[in-house]
């Protein structure tokens, strides 16, 4: 089937939901995706931050292979072996307490929105703290309620009203913070790197004000580690940044992940401290999908393949070279920005960076602009200097060609 022949068809049945690149995907191989007509893609998005480990890893196979021999589903009526050697996993690498397993990064933040509520309706069941207070720019996922969390107008406007009883802090604004804390407040929730927001790192001076004034104000702190969680920056979660696993008091209440955690098999995860645990009550929630053994089997060998091939050091060692290597473009006008950590990394433009994605799509990179201006680049951990050498090369002259006065009414991100 040739590309003008899948978009006929998708144009006539599909919602239309997404504006896809010309890119019709065959195969995929180490970091490369392959196109029907054999032309070879860099894969610097990794689905989003999902192929952590890229394509065709034979280590991933030879575990699939062997599950596919048995049930790939199963309902949470039964038990099978994986969901409890993967939260003991979970519960060692991040330090948290217990897990609840989703199927997304949207319905990890809607167990976190629960989870929260309820443990709130334990501390006061007359008159249960309800609001949520969440970070300008962030995104948290499309159903209401992380919806409701985001902190992006446009992405909630067509759907008001949203759900009642969440407020937006400015982003890193520690006073802003403090101001709208109102002792109605039950949990505060940011992404510890914002993705879809343009890859802006919270400051360890917010993140440790909203840890202690949830300690102090009896809130509790919510992580959404879904984009920058599990390996991306080089630690098993982004926030160990600023509060290694060791350090429980600094640790956040809940935790939401998902993106790599089944290796492309649908997987999410809450991860809870024992005190909001406590708080549930068989019943609260549940689903059909979330934790099958397929997905969990995938996820432990992400968990031993990342700890076997040591490549937690390795995504720190690339992800700095990689951005030494992006810095290098500063000189030029069209570059406002180079930020990110580990392999998650961005260069901000002074100009849209729509049609340079597609050039750089036509040229073999597959990578992303959000919030309009900003590249994103979340490559599997498995890519080589060589390769990012090659695309920082192929980069530079497609930012030299851009006008940067033409374009100066591009709206900036922040
Ligand atoms: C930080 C963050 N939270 C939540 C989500 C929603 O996850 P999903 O698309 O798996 O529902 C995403 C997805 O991009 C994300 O990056």
């Amino acid at each position: 089937m040739h590309l003008e022949h899948v978009k006929e068809l998708e144009k006539k049945y599909l919602l239309g939901a997404y504006a896809r690149y010309e890119v019709l995907v065959d195969r995929g191989t180490g970091a490369y995706l392959i196109d029907k007509a054999n032309k070879r893609y860099l894969d610097l998005l990794a689905g989003i931050g999902v192929n952590s480990l890229g394509y065709n890893h034979p280590k991933v196979k030879q575990v699939l292979r062997k599950q596919i021999k048995k049930p790939l589903h199963l309902s949470n009526l039964l038990y099978h072996e994986y969901q409890g050697r993967l939260a003991e996993k979970l519960t060692q690498v991040s330090g948290l307490d217990r897990v609840f397993f989703s199927n997304s990064g949207t319905e990890s933040i809607e167990g976190c929105l629960k989870f929260a509520r309820a443990w709130a309706k334990k501390q006061s069941a007359e008159n249960p703290k309800f609001r949520f207070l969440t970070l300008d720019g962030g995104f948290h996922g499309r159903t209401y309620g992380a919806l409701s969390a985001t902190g992006q107008k446009s992405y909630r406007d067509p759907f008001e009203p949203v759900v009642p009883g969440f407020d937006y802090v400015q982003f890193n604004d520690v006073e802003d913070l403090e101001r709208k804390f109102t002792d109605d407040v039950c949990g505060v929730m940011f992404e510890t790197i914002q993705g879809e927001g343009g890859i802006r790192p919270v400051s360890e001076a917010f993140y440790k004000r909203a840890r202690l004034l949830t300690l102090q104000k009896g809130a509790l702190l919510i992580i959404d580690e879904i984009q920058c969680g599990l390996g991306r920056t080089g630690r098993w979660y982004a926030f160990h940044k600023f509060a290694p696993a060791e350090n429980k008091e600094m640790l956040p209440d809940l935790v939401a992940s998902a993106k790599p955690l089944g290796l492309g098999i649908p997987l999410g995860a809450v991860l809870l401290k024992q005190h909001v645990a406590d708080a549930f009550q068989i019943g609260y929630h549940g689903t059909t999908f979330g934790g099958g053994p397929l997905a969990c089997r995938a996820s432990l060998a992400y968990f031993k393949i990342l700890e076997e091939e040591n490549l937690l050091a390795r995504v720190r060692e690339v992800g700095d070279y990689f951005k030494s290597k992006l810095e290098t473009l500063r000189d030029l006008p069209v570059v406002k920005d180079v930020r990110g950590d580990g392999l998650m990394l961005a260069v901000e433009l002074q100009v849209s960076g729509k049609e340079i994605v597609k050039q750089l799509i036509q040229q073999g990179y597959i990578l992303n602009c959000t919030h309009e201006t900003v590249l994103r680049l979340l490559p599997p951990f498995i890519i080589t200097e060589k390769q990012i050498d090659k695309f920082v090369r192929a980069l530079r002259p497609v930012l030299e060609a851009q006008n940067v006065s033409n374009e100066s009414n591009v709206k900036g991100t922040h």
